[in-house]
């Protein structure tokens, strides 16, 4: 008697936390949903631009510029990243027009900065 209870008390714990399951999912898909109207040009750089700039974007890998000593303005930078420079890798297709344009803001808010 005492295995069958503890069988149904199982069957309704896994039950349970199927049901909790489904409910953070939705919850998560919301979050994303959110996060990808305002893109954080922090985190793309992160993912996508360390690897040449480094994460003070002075690494200059592979021939890549100083991203400190960089003049240009926002939609040369736009027009960089979308279409790519030489060694630099288009992003057009990898990352939306929204999301290239917070990672292009974030170059010259992080590492801009003229004294
Ligand atoms: C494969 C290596 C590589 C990756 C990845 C890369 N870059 Fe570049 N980047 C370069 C190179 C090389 C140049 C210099 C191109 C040239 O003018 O010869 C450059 C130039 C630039 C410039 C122009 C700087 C200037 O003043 O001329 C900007 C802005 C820039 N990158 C931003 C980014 C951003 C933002 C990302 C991520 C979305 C990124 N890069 C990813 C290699 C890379």
């Amino acid at each position: 008697m005492k295995k069958y209870i503890s069988i149904i008390f199982l069957g309704a714990l896994i039950w349970a936390c199927g049901d909790s399951d489904k409910g953070s999912n939705s919850n998560s898909s919301k979050k994303q949903s959110v996060a990808a109207k305002a893109p954080d040009g922090k985190k793309i750089f992160k993912r996508n631009c360390v690897v040449c700039h480094g994460i003070y974007g002075d690494m200059a890998i592979n021939g890549a510029k100083d991203l400190n000593l960089s003049v240009l303005t926002l939609e040369e930078r736009v027009e960089i990243i979308t279409n790519g420079k030489k060694v630099m890798t288009p992003f057009k297709g990898v990352l939306s027009e929204k999301q290239i344009a917070a990672v292009a803001q974030y170059t010259i808010d992080a590492f801009n900065k003229k004294e």
